[in-house]
């Protein structure tokens, strides 16, 4: 039985330094702290919104500034980590100047499920940290995904599982409530090319750009259509779980560009959603676009903002590339 201290340990990687070591591991105390309070529910008074709109302009939920506060204090009390950013705060907040870590998180992902009992999760990216001896700010977050050190996520589900890729590969882990040790469940996560399983908000359908809706029509007409053989969806309503699924049996998630709203070019935030859920995906042999370009390779210019995703197994993510790149080849 191998527990994550002792992956982390033992892992022959040596690109796992003790600070990152250190930085994972305060993250998933928080889990377990998250992972209980969810556990009790409605008794724990964490159901419900906070009265408040973070700086998207969405409305928090309890549990939203409660996992935020969890993480930021803990974080900020580590000694390696020198900033943090949440979905939840307008600005990073700095932390230890001599910290080499800067983390990025969605506290609490798939919120709009809380309330029913259904899975959420945390998502979080760790990138270096270049300017020890000074307070880190906004800017010195807006590096590509391609610079993560490590990335992973806890699913709050019927069971708290972590996912994590640090250096290589992709490793899970399922917290056992009886020890609170999370006790390693798969070394080396892989994803299949080919899927017959998809994820998307349907009810968007309108707003999507034509070779996305021409690739559901596909889907849809199944055996009848070009594709010859039929498919079928799935739809966790929380990033993290369809990332999750899709890790466990292969899959294509996506979040695509709408015209739903001319200031949103997608729903899902690069620098603490699309980045790390990219890199896990990546690293397990699946692949990760905005539709046209790879998510890692992306720029940042805002920690907020925003982009639409495409990620999954690989072949069917690259044929989702190749209906937009025609389309644009049309035009
Ligand atoms: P968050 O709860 O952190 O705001 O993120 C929710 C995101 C994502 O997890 C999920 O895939 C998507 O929103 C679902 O949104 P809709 O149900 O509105 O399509
Ligand atoms: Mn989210
Ligand atoms: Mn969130």
């Amino acid at each position: 039985m191998t527990t994550l201290t002792s992956y982390l340990d033992t892992n022959k990687n040596t690109e796992i330094t003790p600070a990152l070591k250190d930085v994972i591991t305060t993250i998933t105390e928080v889990g377990k702290t998250i992972s209980q309070l969810l556990r009790k529910g409605a008794l724990a008074d964490i159901l419900g919104e906070a009265g408040q709109e973070n700086v998207q302009g969405e409305t928090q939920k309890k549990l939203d500034v409660l996992a935020n506060d969890l993480l930021l204090d803990a974080l900020t009390h580590n000694q390696h980590c020198a900033g943090v950013a949440s979905e939840e705060l307008d600005d990073a907040t700095p932390a230890n100047t001599e910290g080499s870590l800067l983390v990025l998180f969605d506290p609490l992902d798939g919120s709009s499920n809380i309330d029913i009992n259904m899975a959420v999760g945390t998502i979080f990216s760790i990138l270096p940290y270049q300017r020890q001896g000074h307070l880190s700010t906004n800017s010195d977050f807006l590096q590509a995904g391609n610079q993560q050190l490590a990335a992973g996520y806890l699913l709050y589900g019927t069971s708290t599982v972590f996912a994590l890729t640090v250096a290589e590969g992709v490793a899970m882990f399922s917290l056992d409530p009886d020890t609170g040790d999370y006790i390693l469940i798969e070394n080396d996560v892989r994803i299949d090319a080919d899927t017959s399983e998809y994820a998307i908000n349907s009810s968007n359908y309108r707003y999507w750009l034509a070779p996305m809706q021409q690739y559901i029509d596909e889907l849809i007409a199944g055996k009848t259509g070009v594709r010859g053989r039929d498919f079928n969806t799935r739809w966790v309503a929380a990033m993290v779980g369809d990332v999750h699924r899709i890790l466990c049996r292969g899959g294509l998630f996506t979040y695509p560009f709408d015209t739903k709203d001319p200031n949103k070019p997608g729903k899902l935030r690069l620098m603490y959603e699309a980045n790390p859920t990219s890199l896990l995906i990546e690293r397990a042999g699946g692949a990760a676009t905005d539709a046209t370009a790879r998510i890692l390779d992306i720029s940042p210019t805002d920690i907020h903002q925003r982009v639409p995703v495409v990620l999954g197994s690989k072949n069917e993510v690259d044929y989702i590339k190749k209906l937009h790149l025609q389309h644009a080849d049309n035009d």
